[in-house]
């Protein structure tokens, strides 16, 4: 179906990043040095498809505003950049900062594909000048077992072995294999863990690994595997499977023998996330491709393809089920939210609310809503209408029977093959009051819910004068709280415009 220039402004993310023109996936080397998050990613300079895959960049002083900045990681005609990670090597163990440099390096490690032999090896790149350009180490690849499936490198220093460590997948055996170094050069294999949790015949990509704490104790701290899984996940295509367990600078052991398989996030459009390192403060921030590659390559936005998620930050989290990840929006994206509510309703019938809301008559594409209802009594789905048009609109809600969260993306006018579905993750909390919150930016939406121990996010492209919203609900239900903001835009558009939420 073609598209015209209204749906692409309709589409276009402007509080989450996009490059401004051609194609992107997974980020990349994700770092805070100097006062500026990095974010990298894979990037075709050259086209709105995959290809000639380098690590596009943009900075950022606040994790909000995002500036475009030239490719830090070019191809070449003999090897692609496929994604990988940033160390800064403060003690300069790497040797690549000069002699008596006050500045140590940022050492970027990437996957190089040789597009002629197809050999995934992983390559060294440092940059002396704040990420900005990347020397490529004379002595690459500094990881190669002639494979063509062994990638995506994530390096970080452990600091009771003193060591660096250095996840890589073998992406058909579905194994993450584990590395150590002192000096960043020279690798010693000393771990494999995997296959385990989702199911056989899909491959594993982008391991990431970090220590996080339990129900905001910051003594308590497991460890997080994870490991992002292509053509096996929850809704078929790709998506993110985690691992709950220990690592003590060696081998990371999960705490079940069989682990069961725990995804991340249960929409369909969530990829490849990875933290950022040498962070200023404890937190662990991560965000992810949106997208999947199932429908990647058909997305109809352009001039660009792909979207990156909004940072957000993660903790463990003790539920009825068992301890799970969870995911809240990192404190920055408080800035963007409309300082006064353009609507509010407190403790009120949904009926009686939903009234007050259609009279309010709100209509925009970059919305922060917040809903909150309570279970008892609940005897059908309530939840948010989205982007709402002429007879269609894309419900976000819970449904006490299947006692799930979910998010139902069809459209009127499916612009790709997985439009038309609902995603559906179940509740794990117990409590009285369900919470849906849910961050609309043009055709992205994240929902975290119940507190975030339960993420969705999903891409939806609907009609540019589907911009309404509404609530929908049953007979018998209370809403303890309807809040809806306006999200503030940090990117100007291309075509110049500005971000529209109003009142009718
Ligand atoms: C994940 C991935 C990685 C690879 C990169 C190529 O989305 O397939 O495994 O390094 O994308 O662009």
């Amino acid at each position: 179906m073609p598209t015209t220039d209204a749906d692409q402004h309709a589409w276009r993310p402007r509080y989450h990043f996009s490059p401004k023109r051609h194609w992107m996936n997974d980020p990349n080397g994700l770092v805070h040095f100097d006062g500026e998050y990095h974010l990298y990613y894979q990037y075709n300079p050259q086209g709105d498809d995959w290809g000639n895959i380098s690590w596009g960049h943009a900075v950022s002083t606040d994790l909000t505003h995002w500036q475009e900045l030239p490719v830090a990681i070019p191809a070449t005609d003999r090897l692609m950049a496929f994604s990988g990670s940033i160390v800064v090597d403060h003690a300069n163990r790497g040797g690549f900062a000069p002699a008596g440099a006050t500045v140590p390096a940022l050492v970027a490690f990437f996957t190089g594909f040789d597009p002629g032999t197809k050999i995934q090896s992983q390559h060294l790149a440092f940059s002396l000048d704040r990420g900005r350009t990347f020397t490529p180490y004379a002595g690459n690849p500094v990881l190669d077992i002639g494979s063509t499936e062994f990638r995506d490198p994530k390096v970080f220093w452990h600091e009771p072995t003193q060591r660096f460590v250095m996840l890589v997948v073998v992406a058909l055996e579905q194994q993450v294999w584990f590395y150590t170094s002192r000096n960043l050069v020279e690798w010693t294999r000393v771990s494999t863990f995997g296959p385990a949790g989702s199911a056989d015949g899909n491959i594993w990509e982008v391991p990431e690994l970090f220590a996080l704490s339990v129900d905001d104790d910051p003594t308590r701290k497991r460890w997080v595997l994870i490991v992002s899984v292509n053509h096996g996940s929850l809704w078929g295509g790709s998506g993110v499977q985690y691992f709950i367990g220990d690592f003590d600078g060696t081998r990371f052991v999960a705490d079940d023998a069989q682990p069961p398989t725990l995804w991340a996030d249960h929409g369909r459009d969530f990829y490849a996330p990875i933290m950022f390192a040498n962070m200023p403060d404890e937190r662990v921030l991560w965000l992810g491709w949106c997208s999947n590659w199932e429908y990647a390559r058909e997305l109809p936005t352009q001039p660009w393809r792909g979207q990156q998620s909004a940072p957000r930050e993660l903790s463990l989290v003790t539920t009825p089920r068992g301890l799970r990840l969870r995911q809240r929006m990192a404190a920055e994206m408080k800035a963007l939210v409309g300082p006064e509510p353009l609507f509010t309703a407190r403790e009120n019938s949904a009926h009686m609310t939903a009234a007050s809301l259609a009279q309010a008559g709100i209509q925009g594409r970059q919305l922060m809503v917040r809903l909150r209802a309570l279970r008892a009594g609940l005897d059908s789905p309530i939840g948010l209408e989205l982007l709402k048009g002429a007879g269609e609109s894309v419900k976000v809600g819970f449904d006490p029977e299947r006692n799930s969260f979910f998010i139902n993306r069809s459209c009127a006018a499916p612009r790709f093959k997985g439009q038309s579905e609902r995603h559906d993750a179940q509740r794990l909390s117990n409590a009285n009051e369900i919470e849906i919150e849910a961050w609309i930016d043009g055709s992205l939406i994240e929902v975290l819910a119940d507190g975030g121990s339960v993420a969705l996010t999903d891409l939806v492209y609907a009609r540019p004068d589907a911009s309404c919203l509404g609530l929908f609900h049953g007979a018998a239900a209370t809403v303890s709280l309807l809040e809806v903001h306006a999200m503030q835009a940090t990117l100007c558009s291309p075509d110049g415009l500005q971000v529209e939420a109003r009142h009718l």
